[in-house]
This record gives C-alpha cells, structure tokens and sequence, in this order.
C-alpha cells in the first residue's frame, strides 16, 4: 500500500485525484470531448456519470443500458453499435465503459470490434469492477446461455479508480465483489490472506472493512495484474485466476438459466469451496488451512440452497465450460496459501463429489 494519493500499477491508477488525471489524459490524447462515447448502466448513469461529467464536461455523449447481466448480450451488442453509429462515433471516438463488471465486459467487447476498434478506458464502479473485470483485458458476453461464449482480448488504454465511487454501491455488490478479493488473497497475497484471517467479516462488511479493502486495492489489483503480464493470453499462469470459477460459473449458469438468479461472487464463493475440497483430494491442500478458507466463505455468504436442486443443470454446465478440453475437465486448484496449481484433469467423479460435499454443508 502507498502513502502516495496517487498512484499507477501496470496502466492502472488509483487515488483521490484519477478524474482529473483522465481530463488531463484526454488532454495529452488530443481527444474532443464531443467525441467521448460513455457506456454506463442505468444505476452508474445515475449515481456516477454526474460526478464525471463534473469533470470532463457536459460534450460526451451517454449510452445507458439494463443494469442485469443479461445486457451482456449479441442483442444488446447490436443496439450499442446502432447508438454509436447513429451518433457518429468513428475511429477517433473513445469509449468510456462507466460501471460494474458487466459495463467493462460489454462496453469493451463493443470498442474492440465496432470498426475493428476504438479506443477505450474503463472507469470501474463496483469492487468487482476495480478488483478484478477491469483488470486483465478480456471482454465478454453471454450467448447461447453460456457466459462469456463470445468475447476478445482488448486493453483498454488506461483504467481510472476513483475509490468515491463506491460510496453509492449497494452492500450486496461489496459482499459480490469480495469473492474475488478472497481469491486473489488464497492464490497470491500473504498481506490479503492476514487481513481476511483476521477482518472476521460477516455477512455485512462494516464501514472499517470497506475502507481496509479499499487501501488493499493496489495489492488487489497487483495479484491480477502480475499474473496477467506473464501470461496474456490465458495459456498457462493465468488459469490460477480462475481458481473457483468452473464450478463458479457453472452455477451461476445454472441459477441464471433457472430463474434463480445469483450473482457472479456468490457463485464464486459456492465455487470456491467446492474446488477448494477438490484440491485437498487432488492437489495436497491440507484439511485444516482447507477449513479455515471454507469457514471465512460461509460466515460471509452462508451457502446457496440451490445447489442440490440444479445439480444435474451444474453438472451439465461443466462439461460445456470453455477451460475444458476434448472430453477432459481442466482445473485450477490450490496447493496451499499462495500456491496455486493449473491445468490439473479432474475427473467428474471428483467433481461431483465436490458437489455432495456442499450440499452437506
Ligand atoms: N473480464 C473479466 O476479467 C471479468 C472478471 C470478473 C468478472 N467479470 C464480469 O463482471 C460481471 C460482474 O460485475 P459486477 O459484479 O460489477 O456486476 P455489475 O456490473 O452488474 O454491477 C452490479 C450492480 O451494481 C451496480 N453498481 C455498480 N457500481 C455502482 C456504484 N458505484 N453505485 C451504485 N450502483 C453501482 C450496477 O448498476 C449493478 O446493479 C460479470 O458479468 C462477470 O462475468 C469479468
């Protein structure tokens, strides 16, 4: 953590003052503010986009969409090209995705293939936003029901945290965002893992809690973002990140395809304890430490209750996840504390084990 108000890590900044560095930014870019394309949501319109538009001016123009997952969709796609064109963007136009993790991943997908890309900045609002979406340079949406089936590689030019943000999201979107501030805590970060050993938090995160996370961020953000330079384009290192996600997203597909909706970290934290127990088979993680990470995802998010009821829907799902490979289910796993191991075969058996073993929970 820095003393400093501002700082940069791998083309991300943080700190009181980013606004400012972004109308400087588009100052140095040469970029006319009638030229600035932002995508937001209808909650980030709400809440966030006045704040910016304090700063850069009332030129830009605001392209609001759902804010559900489900805008992560081809047709929502289209209707955003629709806007940008009836608008005039063009390849000078950049593109300033204001929002959650779903705006990063759709607004980004859009700027990397309208005209075969524009330029784009992220200005992330949620924690999972700033601690995770943002990072790392993958967009996507869902098709077919299945999430992120379509997507590209894309770097946005800069992302912009202005930690104030935060003071209007929900504390369901904390909880939400804080499964992948667990994560990148078990996969890579002694400093993450002591506070969230000694934080306690339940499952509502105290005004302290926040303010400790958001102090973390840089080293949040640094988990991700050295694991990500040395693996782009997600062949080897990288898939440590997607430590709880195949069972994760498989639930989430589940909830989402079921009309029992639940939210990217719940299903993460579900996910997560389901691979954790499969790494204690597999991968030597010890029982105990095993234990205590479980323990701090239960006093947070309690357990989904409808795991045994869309078992077969989560079982399905895995075999169409996109880590898979031929017939073989390719996992991330946990060797210990900051020891992660990929591209382990996991058999189904194991994985339906796995799923039994949180149905008892
Ligand atoms: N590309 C990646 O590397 C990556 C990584 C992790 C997750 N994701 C994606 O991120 C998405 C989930 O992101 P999310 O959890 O941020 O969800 P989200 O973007 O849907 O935001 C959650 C809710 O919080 C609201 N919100 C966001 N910021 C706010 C603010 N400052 N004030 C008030 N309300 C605010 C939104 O309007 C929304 O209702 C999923 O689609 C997931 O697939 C992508």
């Amino acid at each position: 953590m820095t003393e400093k108000d501002e700082v940069k890590i791998h083309d991300v900044r943080l700190g009181r003052d980013v606004l400012n560095d972004l109308n400087k930014w588009l100052d140095d870019q040469k970029i006319t503010r009638k030229n600035i394309y932002v995508i937001a949501d209808s909650n980030t319109a709400r809440d966030c986009y006045p704040i910016l538009e304090a700063v850069i001016g009332t030129d830009a123009k605001l392209i609001t969409v759902e804010p559900v997952e489900s805008s992560k969709s081809l047709e929502v796609v289209g209707q955003l090209v629709f806007k940008l064109s009836y608008q005039m963007a063009d390849r000078d136009s950049l593109i300033i995705n204001l929002g959650g993790g779903m705006i990063t991943d759709l607004g980004g997908f859009v700027a990397s293939v309208y005209m075969r890309g524009l330029r784009f900045v992220h200005i992330p609002t949620s924690l999972l936003g700033m601690a995770d979406a943002s990072v790392g340079g993958k967009t996507g949406i869902n098709v077919l029901g299945i999430k992120n089936l379509i997507g590209t590689f894309d770097f946005p030019q800069e992302v912009f945290i202005h930690s104030p943000f935060l003071k209007t999201l929900p504390d369901e979107e904390w909880i939400n965002g804080l499964a992948e501030v667990i994560k990148h805590a078990i996969i890579g970060s002694a400093e993450l893992w002591e506070f969230l050993d000694k934080a306690n938090i339940g499952t509502r995160i105290s005004d302290d809690q926040k303010d400790s996370i958001m102090k973390l961020m840089p080293e949040i953000i640094r988990v991700k973002s050295d694991i990500v330079k040395e693996d782009v384009f997600d062949h080897g290192k990288r898939m440590a990140l997607n430590f709880g996600h195949t069972l994760g997203h498989a639930i989430e597909t589940a909830g989402n395809n079921g009309n029992t909706p639940i939210s990217h970290g719940r299903a993460v934290a579900a996910g997560m304890i389901c691979e954790l127990y499969i790494s204690e088979q597999m991968a030597g993680l010890d029982s105990a430490i095993r234990k205590k990470i479980e323990n701090i995802i239960t006093n947070i998010y309690g357990t989904w209750p409808n795991v045994e009821r869309f078992k077969e829907h989560i079982l399905f799902n895995i075999h169409n996840d996109k880590k898979r490979r031929q017939d073989k289910i390719m996992m991330s796993l946990l060797r210990n504390i900051g020891e992660p191991i990929v591209n382990v075969e996991v058999p189904m058996y194991q994985i339906m084990a796995s799923v039994d073993y949180y149905t008892t929970l």
